[in-house]
């Protein structure tokens, strides 16, 4: 077993990205009903965030909703957002209390109208907070996201505020909805999938991926850390060569 000692302390990510998945299953597995495995996965939530804000983890971005994610059951879904509401109000006094700042990405007018107030609320009462950086995907998705700056900046240049030779990378990360949140250097998906499943699709350029069967609701610090110890010992080359990386 790994444990945090091992960490090397000037190596933690700064940001952590996470696809939770597996609350179906766990659920099925205890013979019980999805939803439940969905109240287990807000426990497995509670110690990540938990855990990041002991390590010093900057940002933790967790992909609590898909666009496909409308698709499900209607009864699934109004769950999923009964259950958002319901811990967003219980756990924000905490988080702020913590330094937490808590974000979203994602199309939030899309979400039901007392979601979208709770989480008004939330991020209004913890907007100053400069510890960890908490950030809900919600009916998030790559795609969406990338249309979506495309469609801003034609804008822009169509009234003729932008010319289009000032388009490139740097540029176009500004109409991102993660504009002022740095690429996640780990991005971890938990329950044996192998899949990217539409999240962070231009900022995981250069993540390293972490995939585990663990199931989310049975996801801990101790997997965390796991994670943390697997990425450190990983070679980022950013296309470069190995000699290349020695020479400072
Ligand atoms: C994937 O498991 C999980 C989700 C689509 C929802 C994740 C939501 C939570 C953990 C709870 C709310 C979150 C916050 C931040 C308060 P799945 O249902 O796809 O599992 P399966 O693949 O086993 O069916």
């Amino acid at each position: 077993m790994i444990s945090q000692d091992q960490l090397d302390q000037t190596k933690i990510p700064q940001h952590i990205a996470i696809i939770m998945d597996g609350n179906g299953r766990w659920a099925k597995l205890h013979g019980k009903a999805r939803v439940y495995g969905h109240h287990k996965g807000v426990e497995s939530v509670r110690s990540v965030v938990e855990a990041c804000t002991e390590l010093g983890v900057k940002y933790l971005t967790l992909y609590a909703f898909s666009t496909e994610n409308w698709k499900r059951p209607e009864q699934e879904v109004i769950a999923l957002m009964e259950l958002l509401v319901r811990t967003i109000r219980k756990e924000t006094p905490e988080l702020n209390t913590k330094n937490v700042r808590i974000r979203t990405i994602g199309d939030g007018h899309s979400l039901p109208k007392t979601c979208i107030d709770e989480l008004n609320e939330a991020k209004q009462l913890t907007e100053k907070n400069t510890g960890l950086n908490l950030i809900l995907a919600l009916s998030y998705s790559g795609r969406w996201e990338i249309a979506n700056a495309a469609k801003e900046i034609a804008k822009q240049v169509q009234e003729k505020k932008l010319n289009v030779d000032a388009i490139d990378e740097k540029l176009f990360e500004q109409y991102l909805n993660t504009k002022d949140i740095p690429d996640p250097e780990l991005l971890i998906r938990t329950s044996g999938e192998y899949r990217i499943s539409n999240y962070l699709l231009w900022q995981s350029a250069y993540s390293e991926f972490y995939f585990t069967k663990t199931l989310w609701p049975d996801f801990d610090k101790q997997e965390l850390i796991n994670a943390i110890y697997d990425y450190q010992n990983r070679e980022r080359r950013f296309g470069k060569i190995s000699e290349q990386l020695e020479v400072k």
